[in-house]
């Protein structure tokens, strides 16, 4: 089945700090061409449209983008977004950890990742790398759930043998319970498989280690953690390794640092970290909305470009406070700038896009909708309200990105196609 469309296309393939403007990909009036869920040919529609003259071509009125990849997200914080009053570890304690323990309720888990893959949906996300708990049932929700709606969904049973009572594993049930999930959903749709140690603070040594060998066992996973998001946290994981280098050399020691690795957050970071996260090819979730809720600080992409780090752009809900791809690049232009650096909305654009989708391996696929991609995209509305479309009026192309970038949410999302189907379309 060959569909084409007709619209303004826009994309970024690589980070445009290290392949310049050539980065940016946009046809003002472009023709996109599906077959079967996946790009078979995109370019201007003046020069396309005589190849495919007998295909309908339907028009979509907005700016059309690659569907955004959600770097790092989780989902059974969904009911607790919004919590107040603390930073990270007495949040965790306060209002994340007691939510979690519910997903032991597989009917639970059900119903918020059914509600959940439908928030990501409504605002354009159709990958995410994203943390379940530590039951094994709420993995199986999340992938049953994302299979149904063919969406490109990466995850794995949170590893925390040191957790409290009600939400803990150990190193047994742990590996256990990973081993059986990536045998279970190996090769179905378009899910992945990501080992999941909490953080360093959650895991006992021998989990960690753990951790490491199950990865080194199987190579096509991830691994997905936080990493130095929170000064107190910081502090702990230094007086729990005394003998590390770093809070990075903890997970280091274990063998968790890969370039299949994705850290989370990663605010407070020594040169030594840097240089090794970018010697491993390890990558980082850049999660703004969560830093500025948390208290936990700014990104600092001065740092980060100096040494050429792999960055992708997550919103961390529960910790995050949207789902909106386009309100986390928005902040993540506004941290950037609270250190005196630029993120230009192409950029931002990149990271929400094929920069996350490189840090979850899956660049080849989705992120950029190059001809062999598969057909994620979502339609930008830049008159999805009246002080946006005032701004954007009669505005050039960055002007608009930028301010769908400030300005927008889940109203701008015109409409999300997964694999070249309308998967949600806002109403009127
Ligand atoms: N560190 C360990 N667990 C969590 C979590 O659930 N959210 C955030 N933001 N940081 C964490
Ligand atoms: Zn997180």
């Amino acid at each position: 089945m060959i569909h084409a469309y007709r619209a303004e296309l826009l994309s970024v393939a690589h980070d445009p700090r290290d392949a310049g403007p050539e980065a940016v990909r946009h046809e003002p009036d472009g023709l996109l061409v599906v077959k079967d869920g996946v790009v078979v040919a995109r370019g201007a529609f003046e020069t396309l449209a005589p190849q495919f003259a007998e295909v309908e071509v339907e028009h979509l009125p907005g700016l059309v983008v690659p569907g955004f990849v959600d770097a790092h997200v989780h989902y059974p914080q969904t009911d607790r977004i919004a919590s107040y009053g603390e930073q990270l570890l007495d949040w965790l304690d306060k209002h994340i950890f007691p939510a979690e323990k519910a997903f032991v309720d597989k009917v639970h888990a059900d119903e918020v990742a059914a509600f959940f893959l439908g928030e990501l949906l409504k605002n354009g996300t159709t990958s995410a790398l994203v943390y379940p708990t530590v039951h094994e049932q709420s993995v199986d929700a999340l992938f049953e759930a994302a299979l149904e709606r063919r969406m490109r969904i990466v995850s794995g049973k949170v590893l925390m043998d040191l957790g409290p009572d009600g939400l803990n594993d150990t190193v047994a049930s742990g590996r256990a319970a990973s081993e059986a999930l990536i045998r279970r959903w190996r090769g179905r749709g378009r899910l992945g498989y990501a080992v999941t140690p909490r953080f360093a603070l959650a895991s006992s040594d021998a989990q960690l280690a753990d951790a490491g060998a199950l990865l080194a066992e199987h190579p096509e996973v991830l691994m997905h953690t936080h990493l130095a998001e929170n000064v107190h946290e910081v502090a702990a994981v230094a007086a729990r390794f005394p003998d590390a280098a770093d809070y990075l050399d903890a997970y280091d020691r274990f063998g968790l640092v890969t370039p299949r690795s994705v850290f989370a957050h990663g605010i407070h970071l020594p040169e030594r970290s840097c240089a090794r996260l970018h010697e491993s090819g390890a990558g980082i979730a850049v999660c703004p909305s969560s830093n500025l809720f948390l208290g936990s600080g700014h990104f600092n992409f001065g740092q980060a470009d100096r040494h050429r780090l792999r960055l992708g752009l997550g919103t961390d809900v529960g910790a995050g406070t949207s789902f909106s791809m386009l309100r986390t690049a928005g902040l993540a232009y506004q941290a950037a700038l609270a250190r005196e650096d630029r993120l230009n909305p192409f950029r931002a654009l990149y990271l929400a896009t094929a920069g996350s989708a490189a840090l979850l391996h899956i660049e080849d696929r989705v992120g950029a909708l190059e001809a062999g991609q598969e057909a994620d995209f979502v339609v930008l509305d830049c008159a999805s309200t009246p002080l946006l479309a005032r701004r954007t009026a009669g505005a050039d192309l960055a002007t608009r990105l930028f301010a769908l970038q400030i300005l927008g949410d889940e109203r701008a999302i015109a409409r999300t196609y997964v694999m070249g189907e309308c998967a949600w379309k806002r109403t009127p």
